[in-house]
């Protein structure tokens, strides 16, 4: 074998030996970069929910929050979808939901069975999930648990009448209530559409 058919013989052999883990190293890239587009953008609607819920919470009570939650949680979701880079987007299901616009929409509903019987198991569940939907498309899961007291105001047994009235009233379809204390509340998707530029 002359000098330049033997490093021929290398280069390709080198190649074809690389070829595997390149490909696993970019799909771990693809991977991170997901799981960090994923993380910023469900923090970036759980604060924006959360903070705004906490403000009518202390200045009206239940009451109050119920109004802000009804009225203004869907808008201030697609104002959030607003900010986001295009090909992005991020929302709350739940297979227990009290608005239908939240339920959980083809393969979801299946992911949050699957994060239901994980918590059935006694498996601590995990901070975040990604599902590759296709070669395109990616959905990033955060789990929600029920885990302050507060949630229970509204989603456990309900106690103050008031309140309850007017949940059944503006929900007549809720599923949303008798929730306990660890119970898998539904989870954030953060949906990821690399062919959006
Ligand atoms: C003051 C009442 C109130 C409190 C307190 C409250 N929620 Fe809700 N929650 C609602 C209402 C009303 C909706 C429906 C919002 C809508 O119409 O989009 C809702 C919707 C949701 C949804 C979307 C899925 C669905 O059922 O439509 C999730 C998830 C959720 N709440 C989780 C929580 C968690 C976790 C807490 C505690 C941190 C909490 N909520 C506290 C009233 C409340």
């Amino acid at each position: 074998m002359n000098i330049l058919k033997s490093i021929a013989f290398i280069t390709l052999g080198s190649s074809l030996l690389l070829g595997a883990p390149q490909q696993a190293k970019q799909q771990d890239k693809q991977f991170q970069n997901v799981v960090n587009i994923g993380k910023k953008s469900s923090l970036l609607l759980l604060k924006t929910l959360g903070s705004n819920m906490k403000r009518h919470m202390k200045a009206g009570g239940p009451m109050q929050a119920l109004d802000f939650c009804s009225q203004e949680a869907y808008n201030l979701t697609q104002q959030v979808n607003k900010k986001l880079p295009s090909g992005i987007t991020v929302k709350r299901i739940s297979a227990k939901y009290r608005n239908p616009v939240n339920q959980p929409q083809g393969s979801e509903k299946e992911v949050l069975s699957s994060l239901k019987k994980l918590q059935s198991l006694h498996v601590i569940l995990p901070k975040q999930i990604v599902q590759k939907v296709n070669a395109q498309t990616y959905k990033y899961y955060k789990p929600l648990v029920i885990n302050k007291q507060v949630c229970l105001k509204c989603h456990g047994n309900i106690k103050n009448k008031d309140l309850k009235r007017a949940i059944d009233e503006r929900y007549p379809q809720d599923k949303a209530k008798h929730y306990k204390m660890g119970d898998l509340r539904g989870a954030i998707v953060v949906t990821i559409d690399k062919s959006v530029k």
